[in-house]
């Protein structure tokens, strides 16, 4: 079954750019989001991306038009119902996605193939609130989806293996490098690095050293593109603090839980760059200022 039609739920960091991905490769996309406010401001984000690639000669003005005649905003999730493929990219919680997978699964045909983008919850329990586990999947992108070459696509031991093939075909002809694994909580990616992102955090609650050097010891010392905090505040506080409580609730380890200081950040709405404020503030965003908080 060629993937066609491709349906994108959830339009904030993740499905604004996994819908400009897949528009790119030539796919008609339909992205759905919760009001039309946050429908607007996700295809303002891919124009913006756009916008910079035709400045930088690497689309042309007449390629952004034809990728942009195939993107398409919606409120509704019955507009899927004629999608070949359906991946999710909403907020991290069990139950959002729950009610998601339980609706999406009447509106879509059978043959649909249903994929999540969730970094750390089960795909084979999320296939349970369908009627198609041999055709749902994990398609795990990392941020920012235009720019990061790797795609984790990831099997349960229901997924149908010719399905599985297809998804792996479509993230090479979405331009990704993949890797494949298994349904395993955090997958390969988030396994390493989300424990190194909460040691940085619990280095600052500790006083080891100040969000600046805790960011220029891993840039400069390591060679990162990007300090664990600036990471963070990247990432969103409040998706990697999802991330540790469903990871530590899976392994029961020290490594994964929460550090006091990323729970009191996301409860006070602190949530990174996408909140104007996290480890860092954003109010000039050509110039983050670090923030003290310890
Ligand atoms: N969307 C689209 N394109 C973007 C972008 C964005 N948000 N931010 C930057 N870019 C593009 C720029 O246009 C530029 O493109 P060209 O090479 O064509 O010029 C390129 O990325 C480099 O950008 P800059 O020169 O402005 O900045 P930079 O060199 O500092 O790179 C970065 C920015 C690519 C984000 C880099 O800092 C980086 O790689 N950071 C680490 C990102 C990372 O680790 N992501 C994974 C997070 S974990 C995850 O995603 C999994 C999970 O489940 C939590
Ligand atoms: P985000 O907060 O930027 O965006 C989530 C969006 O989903 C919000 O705009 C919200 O309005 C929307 N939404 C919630 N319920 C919805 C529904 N029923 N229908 C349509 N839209 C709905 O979050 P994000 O960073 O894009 O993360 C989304 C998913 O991708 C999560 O599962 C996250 O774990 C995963 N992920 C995040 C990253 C990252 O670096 N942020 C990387 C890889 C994977």
């Amino acid at each position: 079954m060629a993937i066609e039609k491709v349906g994108v739920v959830g339009c904030g960091l993740m499905g604004s750019g996994i819908a400009q991905v897949a528009a790119q490769a030539g796919c008609q996309v339909t992205v759905r989001e919760v009001s039309q406010q946050l429908v607007d401001k996700g295809l303002q984000s891919i124009e913006k991306n756009l916008g910079r690639m035709v400045e930088k000669g690497t689309v042309t003005a007449a390629d952004r038009d034809l990728i942009r005649g195939r993107l398409r905003g919606t409120t509704s999730l019955e507009d899927m119902k004629d999608c070949d493929f359906v991946i999710e990219a909403i907020v991290e919680l069990l139950p959002a996605k729950k009610e998601l997978w339980s609706a999406l699964d009447k509106i879509c045909s059978k043959q649909a193939i249903f994929a999540s983008n969730t970094s750390s919850l089960s795909i084979t329990e999320m296939s349970m609130f369908t009627q198609r586990p041999d055709r749902f999947l994990g398609m795990h992108f990392f941020n920012p989806v235009p720019v990061m070459k790797l795609v984790e696509v990831i099997r349960t031991i229901a997924t149908d293996p010719k399905v599985y093939d297809e998804i792996v075909a479509f993230g090479g002809k979405l331009g990704k490098t993949v890797v494949r694994t298994w349904d395993r909580t955090g997958f390969i990616v988030n396994r390493l690095l989300v424990p190194y992102l909460l040691d940085a955090v619990r280095a600052l609650e500790e006083g080891v050293a100040s969000v600046e050097d805790i960011d220029n010891s891993m840039k400069l010392g390591c060679g990162h593109p990007m300090g664990p905090l600036t990471l963070l505040d990247f990432v969103g506080l409040d998706t990697t603090y999802y991330i540790s409580n469903i990871m530590f609730d899976e392994f029961k380890e020290k490594r994964f839980a929460s550090p006091p200081l990323l729970k009191r950040m996301v409860m006070a709405g602190w949530n990174g760059r996408k909140a104007g404020k996290g480890f860092y503030d954003y109010a000039d965003p050509a110039k983050p200022k670090a923030m003290r908080l310890t």
